[in-house]
C-alpha cells in the first residue's frame, strides 16, 4: 500500500574512527541533498579531543546533537535518513543501538591511518546483523597507503570481502582523481571545497583520451590498476553487498567535496530499502499495512528546569500518523502523539505521518525504555537490540542515606535510558555499573545529582568482561554458579551474567565448563 514511498527510503549511518572524517561526509552529503547550502553548516556533536575530561563541555555539545540525531533529506526521488553516531567512543554503547536502526552503513576509513581500533569494533555489530556496508576511503589528497595494501587491510581487518567501485589516481600532492569502475567514467580532481569534480565518460579505458587527461604515466599505471582488480577481484556482485558479505570501496576527500556524489550515486542504487525485521513472534514485513516500531535511542533533556525526553522510533512498518492510538506493548496501553517530530534539513518539525524506514523522535517522560515496541495493536515483541559487554566497571554506593529512594529511582531511569548496564552481584547484592568509557560514570553521577538530587559514590572494581552465560546441561550450570557465587550477578532482565575479572580466568572456567556458552552479547 505504501510501496513507493517505503521502496525510496534509504536509512543508514555513517562510522568511522573518530577524525576519518564522518562530519565532513556528512556535510557533504547534506548539500547534495540541498538540506543545507553552505559547508560548515552541521556542526560537528563530536566531542573535542580538547573536552575529552572536561564533561560540561561535552553537554553543551550535547544540545547540538539532538538536531543532528537523524537527517533527513530528499535526493533525486529518494528519501534518505542519516542517523548521527557520537563520535566519542565512550558513547559506543549508543552507536551500537543506533546500528540496530539502520538498513546500512557506509565506513569511513582515513587512507593513511588505514582501519583503526572504533572502525574495527563497529564493524562486528554490522557482521553480527548482516548489515550491508560500503566503504568510503577518505582523505585521498593527503599521502597515504598503497590502495592495493590499504584493500587487502580492509579485508582483514573487517573481516569482509571487498571491491574497489572506483580507483584513485595517486594521492596526496599527486592526486588527480578516481575512475568510476561502476559509471565507467574518470572523476577528475581539482581541489575546491564545493564545486562538483569535473565528469568524463571513458567506457574504453584504452582511449588515448585518458593520456590526454592525466599523462601518460598515470594513464598507463591505471590501466595497470584496473587490469589488476578484474583479476584479482570478481565482478561486483549486488547480492553479496545487500547480504553483508561484500563492501565495495569507494575513494574520495569529503573535504574537497570529492568522490562523494559517486558514493551517494551508487548508494541510493544499491542500498537497501527497508527490510523485513525479526520479532519474538514472527518476521514483520516493512509492506504490511499496519504500523509497528520500536524505540533504539532516547535523548534527554539535560536542561533539569525542562526534565523531558524524545524517545527515537525506527518504523519498521506501515504508516505512523500524528494523533493515532498505538499500543504500547511493555504497558499493555493506547498512546497518541500529538507532537511527534521528524528531522528533514537540520530542523525538528511536527510531522503528520512517516513511513517504514523513517524515524520519528515522540516526547517522552519516562514512559519508554530502549527496545520498546509500539504497534498498531498486535502484540510483538521487536528483538535485536543487544547489550555488548562493558569494558569498565564500578559499585556504585548511595553517598546520601537520606535520598536512597531518588537514586534507586535515578539509576533505574538511566539504565532504561541505555545510559549504562547495571548488574547485581548475586553474592552481596551490590549493584555495578557497567559502561564503554570513564565518562559515562561521570555523567551518571552529574544527572543523579542535577535531576534527582541523589549522590553517588563509585568504588572502583576491576572485571575483565560481563559473558552472558547459558547451557542446556542444567546441573553443570548449577555447579557452575556455585563455583562461582562470587563472581555471578543478574543483568536487569534477570540473566545470569558470569563477571570475569581475567581474561585467564574466563579462558579456564571455559575449559572446565564444557557444556555452559559463554556470550559477550546479551543477544544470542
Ligand atoms: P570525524 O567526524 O570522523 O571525527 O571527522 P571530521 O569530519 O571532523 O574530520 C576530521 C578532520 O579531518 C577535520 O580537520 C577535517 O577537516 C579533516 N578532513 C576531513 N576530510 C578530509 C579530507 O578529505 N582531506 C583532508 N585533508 N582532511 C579532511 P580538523 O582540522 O580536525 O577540523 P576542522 O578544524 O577542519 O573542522
Amino acid at each position: 500500500m505504501y510501496e513507493s514511498e517505503i521502496q525510496r527510503r534509504r536509512t543508514f549511518a555513517i562510522i568511522s574512527h573518530p577524525d576519518a572524517g564522518k562530519t565532513t561526509l556528512t556535510e557533504k552529503l547534506l548539500l547534495f541533498g540541498g538540506a543545507i547550502h553552505i559547508a560548515g553548516a552541521v556542526k560537528s556533536n563530536k566531542i573535542r579531543k580538547t573536552a575529552t575530561s572536561d564533561w560540561m563541555e561535552i553537554e553543551k555539545q550535547r544540545g547540538i546533537s539532538v538536531a543532528t540525531s537523524v537527517m533527513g533529506f530528499e535526493y533525486n526521488g529518494y528519501k534518505i535518513n542519516i542517523l548521527d553516531t557520537p563520535g566519542h567512543q565512550d558513547f559506543a554503547e549508543d552507536t551500537y543501538r543506533t546500528l540496530t536502526a539502520v538498513d546500512s552503513v557506509i565506513i569511513v576509513v582515513d587512507t593513511a591511518k588505514g582501519v583503526e581500533s572504533q572502525t574495527r569494533k563497529l564493524m562486528e555489530v554490522c557482521r553480527m546483523r548482516k548489515t550491508p556496508v560500503m566503504i568510503f576511503v577518505n582523505k585521498m589528497d593527503r599521502e597515504g597507503k598503497d590502495p592495493f595494501d590499504l584493500l587487502d587491510e580492509l579485508e582483514a581487518e573487517l573481516k569482509i570481502a571487498v571491491r574497489p567501485l572506483t580507483f584513485p589516481i595517486n594521492q596526496g600532492f599527486q592526486f588527480k582523481g578516481v575512475y568510476n569502475i561502476y559509471k565507467q567514467n574518470l572523476e577528475l580532481y581539482t581541489p575546491n571545497k564545493q564545486t562538483i569534480s569535473e565528469s568524463v565518460q571513458l567506457e574504453d579505458i584504452n582511449s588515448r583520451e585518458l593520456d590526454t587527461l592525466v599523462g601518460e604515466r598515470d594513464a598507463a599505471k591505471l590501466r595497470d590498476d584496473l587490469e589488476i582488480i578484474a583479476g584479482v577481484y570478481n565482478p561486483f556482485d549486488v547480492e553479496r553487498y545487500l547480504a553483508g558479505e561484500l563492501a565495495p570501496v569507494f575513494y574520495g576527500s569529503a573535504l574537497n567535496n570529492f568522490g562523494v556524489k559517486e558514493l551517494l550515486d551508487c548508494f541510493v542504487e544499491i542500498a537497501p530499502s527497508p527490510r523485513a525485521v525479526q520479532t519474538l513472534e514472527r518476521e514483520i514485513n516493512p509492506y504490511e499495512e499496519n504500523f509497528s516500531g520500536f524505540v533504539f535511542k532516547i535523548h534527554a533533556n539535560m536542561d533539569p528546569n525542562h526534565r523531558s525526553c524524545i524517545a527515537f522510533v525506527k518504523i519498521c512498518s506501515g504508516k505512523f500518523e500524528r494523533n493515532v492510538n498505538y499500543k504500547h506493548i511493555r504497558h499493555g496501553k493506547m498512546l497518541k502523539f500529538s507532537a511527534p517530530t521528524a528531522f528533514m534539513a537540520q530542523k525538528k518539525e511536527t510531522v503528520d505521518e512517516a513511513f517504514a524506514g523513517d524515524i520519528v523522535g515522540l516526547p517522552d517522560s519516562g514512559t519508554f525504555k530502549i527496545g520498546d515496541t509500539l504497534t498498531s495493536g498486535e502484540d510483538i515483541h521487536f528483538k535485536g537490540l543487544p547489550s555488548f559487554s562493558p569494558e569498565m566497571f564500578k559499585y556504585i554506593e548511595n553517598a546520601d542515606p537520606m535520598k536512597t529512594k531518588q537514586l534507586e529511582k535515578g539509576i533505574n531511569q538511566l539504565m532504561d535510558e541505555g545510559v549504562a548496564q547495571m548488574f547485581i552481584n548475586q553474592y552481596n547484592n551490590r549493584k555495578i555499573i557497567g559502561t564503554v568509557g570513564q565518562l559515562q560514570f561521570e555523567v551518571i553521577q552529574y544527572r543523579l545529582l542535577h535531576e534527582y538530587g541523589a549522590q553517588c559514590r563509585w568504588e572502583n572494581l576491576s572485571l575483565h568482561k560481563a559473558c552472558w552465560i547459558e547451557s542446556d546441561n542444567a546441573t553443570e550450570l548449577e555447579h557452575f554458579k556455585k563455583r562461582k557465587a562470587q563472581y555471578m550477578a543478574i543483568d536487569k532482565e534477570g540473566r545470569d551474567v558470569f563477571l570475569a575479572d581475567s581474561g585467564y580466568v574466563l579462558q579456564m572456567a571455559q575449559n572446565d565448563f564444557k557444556d555452559i556458552r559463554f556470550h559477550f552479547t546479551s543477544e544470542f
